[in-house]
């Protein structure tokens, strides 16, 4: 079975709703493992050792955020600097995370149509995410789409939960292994595996 480490970052956890909520309905499902950035190290100061052992132990890795300046908040920047280091994570003999899979799973203000060329934000959210995606590659892993979460500004909790609980079956098919690449080469979002069969039964 695939194991799923979450890398988490939110600077003020105690103010959100969505990622919050996401949260909650992601510690439960089994076989995922919940690393909270802020909460480990408040100074920045990232025990990389640990962090590469924890790497090594899962197969799919999530970095979970709400979408900060079209990136993520700077401690999931602080912690790709210090972890991924030459010739472990890329380099002639960086392998260690070859064949693993990674995805972004956001939350952000805007609408989709604000991530469209016709939109204030005028490229999509996939572009934006080039450095990760490209950083994944780097390093032989296989970046898969985001799971995205859009207009979260007047989000009601329901439609919030709703989010939370496909959130939660997306990764309870990927520790599962319902989920193949063939279901999800062609799609912008992660969100629309919610169409497969597999996760409504
Ligand atoms: C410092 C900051 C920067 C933000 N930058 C963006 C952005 O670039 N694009 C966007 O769509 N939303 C942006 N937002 C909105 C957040 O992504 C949104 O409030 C968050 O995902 C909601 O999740 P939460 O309730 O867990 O905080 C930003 C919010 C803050 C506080």
């Amino acid at each position: 079975m695939p194991k799923i480490l979450i890398q988490f970052a939110h600077p003020t956890l105690s103010k959100s709703s969505v990622q919050k909520t996401m949260e909650s309905y992601c510690r439960a499902v089994k076989g995922v493992t919940f690393n909270d950035l802020y909460e480990n190290y408040p100074d920045l100061y990232i025990d990389v050792k640990k962090e590469q052992q924890l790497l090594l132990q899962h197969d799919i890795i999530v970095l979970q955020h709400p979408f900060y300046w079209y990136s993520s908040p700077p401690i999931m920047k602080q912690w790709l600097d210090l972890v991924l280091e030459y010739n472990w994570a890329y380099g002639p003999e960086g392998n260690r995370l070859a064949g693993k899979k990674i995805f972004n799973a956001l939350s952000c203000g805007g609408s989709k149509e604000a991530y469209k060329d016709t939109g204030y934000n005028r490229f999509p959210v996939n572009e934006y995410l080039l450095p990760f995606n490209q950083t994944a590659h780097l390093c032989k892993m296989e970046y898969l789409p985001p799971f995205v979460i859009h207009e979260t500004y007047s989000m009601k909790q329901q439609t919030i939960d709703d989010h939370g609980k496909q959130y939660a079956s997306i990764l309870k098919a990927f520790v599962n292994n319902e989920i193949q690449q063939e279901h999800y080469q062609h799609i912008e979002y992660l969100n629309e595996l919610h169409l497969l069969s597999a996760l409504n039964s």
